[in-house]
């Protein structure tokens, strides 16, 4: 490991995986971290973090749910000689106020805006991957989705398009120092007509339902998650109603030089792939 060296956190994830493929093909000296990956390590014990930030020059920080390890993390990543962190966000997170939602990404925000080191704060719409590698998946396959969400709508942004823009600052770190990136899709819709489009493509009959936030906090709990995963995801979307997310943004072309991808490449590419089967 050289000192251009990228060390990518939560590299088995969903924005992880694909920003390691990135790196890997354009020749970057990378290590996977997370705590099944080759470089072990775990936000909820420190002992690993040393080994993986040596020799790093720059990090790609997927944060914790819960609030404060980041702090140790960024002390950590000074001292071993670290020169940029690029941190993965929520979209419009310094106006989510007093809610269940989002407490590691803003506390995540706080420890690496704090540090000395060059940063970057990318913060993501909702992932159009949320429909097939994520909760709304086996609603969708089962024929219906029941979410806390109406009509206002979210600009789902295609993960190939984050993992694209954190590429380009991973690898061009102080072309993009102390930015704030606000990402989103190029269009906003309802949940209702992204699960008609992702009916139609998969050819499978689905519907959409709203249900109450409370409501689908008991539902989720069925489905297994804690009570607070639960009341934070149910939070997410109450937050979503206010809708200071619901516009298009245009920092995608702003980063990369083109627009993001459409809703409905992600539903086509998706379906063909075999994404919604039952
Ligand atoms: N879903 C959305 O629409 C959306 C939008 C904006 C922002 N976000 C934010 O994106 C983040 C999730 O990113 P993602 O979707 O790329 O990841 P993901 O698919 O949820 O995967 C989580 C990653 O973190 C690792 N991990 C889990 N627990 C860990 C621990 N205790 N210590 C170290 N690593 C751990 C996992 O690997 P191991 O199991 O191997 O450890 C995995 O690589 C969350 O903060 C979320 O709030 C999500």
């Amino acid at each position: 490991m050289g000192d251009d060296s990228i060390l990518v956190l939560g590299a088995t994830g969903k924005t992880g995986r694909r920003v390691l493929a990135r790196l890997r093909m354009l020749g970057a000296p990378v290590r996977a971290a997370s705590r099944s990956s080759e470089a072990a390590f775990d936000w909820a014990d420190s002992t690993g973090w040393d080994a993986a930030l040596d020799g790093i020059a720059t990090v790609y920080i997927v944060p914790p749910d819960v609030p404060g390890p980041v702090y140790d993390f960024v002390a950590r990543a000074e001292a071993a000689g670290v020169t940029h962190l690029v941190l993965l966000s929520g979209r419009g997170a310094d106006q989510w106020g007093d809610t269940d939602f989002g407490a590691g990404m803003l506390s995540a925000e706080d420890a690496v805006r704090g540090s000395q080191l060059g940063w970057t704060v990318v913060r993501s719409s909702n992932f159009s991957q949320n429909f097939d590698e994520e909760l709304f998946h086996e609603p969708l396959v089962a024929g219906e989705l029941a979410l806390p969400a109406g009509a206002m709508p979210e600009p789902f942004i295609d993960l190939e398009d984050v993992a694209d823009v954190m590429a380009e600052i991973l690898t061009e770190p102080s072309r993009h120092s102390r930015q704030t990136y606000e990402l989103s899709g190029p269009r906003a819709l309802t949940f209702a007509e992204a699960t008609e489009l992702i009916s139609r493509a998969s050819g499978l009959f689905m519907t959409y339902r709203r249900v109450s936030a409370d409501d689908y906090a008991v539902a989720l709990v069925n489905a297994g998650l804690s009570e607070v995963d639960a009341r934070s995801n149910a939070a997410m979307f109450v937050m979503m109603d206010r809708g200071i997310i619901a516009d298009p943004t245009d920092d995608v072309a702003a980063v990369l030089g083109r627009a993001p991808r459409t809703f409905e490449e992600y539903v086509v590419r998706t379906a063909a792939a075999g994404g919604w089967r039952r």
